[in-house]
């Protein structure tokens, strides 16, 4: 027995793990598992990647920690190989440590660019947990026992087309949007929607916040969720993925923004740190090399056709939805005992939503990787209505 315990915020599942590679995590007793859930997405690229830990040890025996204040040649490697992937009509990058803290910077920067406080989000988001983060988060169950939160966020609801006008308005500094909420259920904006969000925001002069921690660097698709919607934010925040598996995020703005903020507005200690650069330069190199955003669009789109076509007429499934591996089967019960029943067949999901099954996988999972995942939901679900069916479930 320790005298410290771990002080969890995440409900146990009852697993010791041992080592992870690629797709897979083996249990201490050596079972194999198919990791859908990849720490909520992080492992995107796969446990292990060769070559994102190539680069890691080699900086890890160069040099690993360093302030921002000091010029690094890591750092310009990173910036040169996250360009060629993320370029996309920012101007500007600085590194943070979690999604969360990227929230918080993209806050304060549009309260800066403005001089406004208000800030907008919408039903079903998921922002963070940070206390700025939070405050834009929706969900009761996450804020309640914290509030007061920040007093100057308004909610529209998401989707509604009809309601942009009345919670976008002149005061508003930023509008923080998920154009595919994950934690909220997998909910896909719709394009008029995200179009019009989009129009109202410049039209009042408040900023664009898309915030892609759990939809970009590849995952939906494309390296960024919000291009399927031809928007151009003002500020994007990315992280999970950006790192290979190395905790980093990042903060993407423009010119204009970034013309707004002098030194000592922010600062963070770890952030921009030379392992991190590496972290995002391997995982950049990565997604290029490997096609990683096609691949995922590819693989996604084979996942919900399979999953559409398995679980049609199921009576627990109300729907299958999302972008490339980031994907939800939407039920008509609580997803616990499907989560349960998988992980006991050896594949590991996550929940969103109240009803939401969701899998985030890595880009590399293989056909039979496929037909294991989708055999499995098959198998639980069916299990579970007939369940239904004799009143047991
Ligand atoms: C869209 C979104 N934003 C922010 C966060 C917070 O990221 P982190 O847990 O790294 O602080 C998450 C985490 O799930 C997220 O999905």
């Amino acid at each position: 027995m320790h005298a410290l315990k771990y002080l969890r915020f995440y409900e146990a599942r009852g697993l010791t793990m041992e080592r992870a590679r690629g797709q897979y995590v083996w249990g201490a007793d050596g079972r194999k598992y198919l990791d859908m859930h990849t720490c909520h997405g992080v492992a995107f690229l796969g446990h292990a990647h060769p070559h994102v830990i190539e680069v890691l040890k080699e900086q890890l025996e160069t040099v690993s920690v360093l302030s921002t204040s000091f010029h690094t040649r890591v750092m310009d490697d990173m910036l040169d190989a996250l360009s060629r992937v993320a370029g996309n009509g920012f101007e500007w990058v600085t590194l943070l440590n979690s999604g969360s803290e990227a929230v918080e910077l993209a806050i304060k920067l549009a309260r800066r660019a403005t001089g406004r406080k208000v800030l907008v989000a919408f039903t079903g988001s998921f922002h963070g947990r940070t206390l700025g983060a939070l405050s834009l988060t929706h969900n009761p169950r996450y804020r309640r026992a914290f509030e007061p939160l920040l007093p100057e966020v308004r909610f529209g609801r998401f989707n509604d087309v009809e309601g942009v006008e009345d919670v976008i308005k002149e005061d508003v500094a930023a509008v923080v949007l998920e154009v595919i909420q994950g934690e909220g259920g997998i909910n896909v904006a719709d394009e008029a929607f995200v179009r019009a969000v989009a129009e109202r925001a410049r039209e009042v002069g408040a900023l664009l916040v898309v915030d892609e921690v759990q939809t970009g660097f590849g995952r939906t698709g494309r390296v960024w969720a919000h291009t399927r919607y031809g928007i151009k934010p003002d500020i994007i925040t990315a992280g999970k993925a950006l790192g290979g598996g190395f905790p980093v995020s990042a903060v993407l703005t423009t010119d204009y923004v970034a013309s707004r903020v002098k030194p000592g507005d922010h600062g963070t200690t770890y952030g921009g740190n030379p392992l991190a650069c590496a972290a995002v330069k391997a995982a950049s190199e990565v997604l290029l090399t490997e096609s990683v955003p096609e691949q995922a669009r590819v693989k996604g789109e084979a996942l919900m056709r399979a999953l559409r076509s398995r679980l049609a007429g199921n009576p627990l499934v109300r729907d299958v939805r999302g972008a490339g591996l980031m994907i939800g089967v939407n039920l008509r019960k609580l997803p616990g005992p499907v989560l349960r029943c998988a992980q006991g067949k050896g594949v590991l999901l996550l929940k969103a939503g109240a009803t939401v099954v969701r899998a985030l996988p890595p880009y590399l999972i293989s056909e039979d990787d496929e037909v294991w995942f989708v055999d499995t939901l098959t198998e639980c679900l069916e299990g579970l209505a007939e369940g239904v069916a004799d009143g047991v479930a």
